[in-house]
């Protein structure tokens, strides 16, 4: 019999994007292939996100489409996987007739298996949490490039009370250090330049006695043309030595994602994020003060219950006072289940929208002028490709995650580092003109001798 071709759309955070390379990973071990194509998919899968109720309506829109598309191709296994089938499972079962695999995010190992009761005409349901497993033996399934996603650790214990993490993806757990640094080498071989470490908290993984700072220094030294980037850092756990080891290895990027949420203590406390904003001010003064060159980004939720237009004002303030290079802002969204959900959603609609939209205006322009500061300065980016507009650019990133564009070069490879120097900048993007070839080690000594 011809094995079935699988389909997967995945949606929501970076975590999602790993977790649907293990799911592939997982399904190739078991002989099923792997396609870009819907239409020639008879499995199709759609990797979902709960973090806010858009996140959830867009899938809902997305499988009325499938529905549609299911009633000319009968025999189609269509199967909910991820954050929202570990929360809405039970509403997927009863009410969404064309599901037929609801799969939440820590029985991915059990999907082959499901696809077979699917095919049989039941229901493959697995939405049981776990505390171990991390996939720490799966290959995940990865097409050759330049950039690599790593969940080092699943799972959160946090309790933000806004948020569903907790619910959908059950408690923290670590991958060991060592399958970490060996899947580093195989990318390695393959030709990888940068990886990225995921997880909702990276500062509380703990394997053995290796805390996150002994992860970070393991993976820089497995290759030093490979970049390390990591995320996310939370506030309250990033630590001294954290800091000391991003300055130590130049191939740790310097960029710093560490959301803080708002400005006001009282909404902190409310939100159970654990630190205050002095404890974040001094975070942040120390990691400039150590690491040269060091960048933020943040995320911040306007409309937070309970938020008057002062704590606002606070968050504005904050923003003015660290100067993030960029930020993710978000309107609060009640998540059923969430203890801010107890609370009420008391800031009316067009209040949030009027104090996100002052988030981002400000925010806009503090990057823009961040970005102005850097004009004439010589950087050194990892070259991605052709930029999306047009093939006579290419586009590179920043060791501070800033996206540069520079003229067509045929010196110039996927995949090399470059100097460039800085000449035209927007509050989005840098423009700049190619210096010279070289690797990122001995070109950030010079920049910096
Ligand atoms: N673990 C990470 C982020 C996880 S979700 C952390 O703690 O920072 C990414 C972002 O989505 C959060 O930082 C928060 O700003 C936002 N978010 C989470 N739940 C939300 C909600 N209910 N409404 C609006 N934004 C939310
Ligand atoms: Fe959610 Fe907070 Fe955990 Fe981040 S740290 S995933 S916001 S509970
Ligand atoms: Fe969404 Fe789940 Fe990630 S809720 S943000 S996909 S952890």
């Amino acid at each position: 019999m011809q094995k079935n071709k699988i389909y997967i759309e995945t949606y929501g955070c970076q975590m999602n994007l790993a977790d649907s390379e293990i799911i592939m990973g997982i399904l190739q071990n078991s002989g099923y292939s792997i396609t870009q194509q819907m239409e020639d998919a008879n499995v199709v899968f759609l990797n979902t996100c709960s973090i806010r109720d858009h996140a959830e309506q867009r899938i809902y829109g997305r499988l009325g489409n499938l529905k549609a598309i299911k009633s000319s191709k009968p025999d189609m296994i269509i199967g909910v996987l991820g954050c929202m089938a570990e929360r809405l499972r039970k509403e997927l079962i009863e009410e969404k007739k064309i599901v037929d695999i609801v799969v939440g995010p820590d029985e991915y190992r059990r999907i082959p298996e499901f696809i077979d009761v699917a095919f049989n005409g039941g229901k493959g349901i697995g939405v049981r949490l776990s505390r171990t497993e991390t996939y720490d033996d799966i290959i995940p399934y990865r097409e050759d490039g330049l950039q690599a996603w790593i969940a080092i650790m699943r799972g959160c214990d946090k309790f933000c009370t806004f948020c569903v993490v907790p619910f959908t993806r059950g408690r923290e757990r670590s991958r060991p250090l060592q399958s970490i640094v060996l899947e580093i080498e195989q990318l390695s071989r393959r030709g990888f330049r940068e990886v990225t470490l995921l997880g909702q908290n990276v500062n509380s993984y703990q394997d053995e006695q290796n805390d996150f700072a002994n992860l970070l220094a393991a993976c820089a030294v497995v290759d030093r043309r490979i970049r390390i980037r990591f995320t996310t850092s939370h506030p309250q756990d990033f630590s001294d030595k954290l800091i000391y080891t991003i300055a130590e290895h130049p191939n740790i990027c310097s960029h710093i994602h560490l959301p803080v949420q708002s400005g006001s203590n009282r909404i902190l406390e409310a939100m159970n994020r654990t630190y205050t904003v002095e404890h974040y001010l001094i975070s942040i003064e120390k990691a400039r003060k150590i690491i040269p060159g060091v960048s933020f980004s943040t995320d911040i939720i306007a409309g937070f219950p309970t938020e008057t237009e002062e704590d606002h004002q606070m968050t504005l303030e904050l923003m003015k006072l660290v100067r993030y290079d960029g930020a993710y802002m978000f309107k609060y969204s009640a998540r059923e289940g969430t203890k801010a959900f107890k609370m009420g959603d008391d800031v009316p609609d067009e209040v949030k929208s009027r104090r996100l939209q002052e988030i981002i205006s400000l925010q806009q322009q503090i990057s823009f002028e961040i970005n102005q500061t850097l004009l004439n300065n010589e950087e050194i980016i990892l070259v991605e490709g052709f930029s999306r507009k047009s093939n006579d650019f290419l586009s590179g990133r920043t060791d501070s995650n800033k996206v540069v564009i520079i003229p067509f070069d045929e010196k110039i490879k996927e995949g090399s580092y470059a100097k460039v120097e800085i000449n035209r900048v927007t509050h989005a993007t840098l423009f700049g003109e190619f210096i010279e070839l070289g690797d990122p080690v001995t070109l950030n000594l010079a920049l910096t001798a």
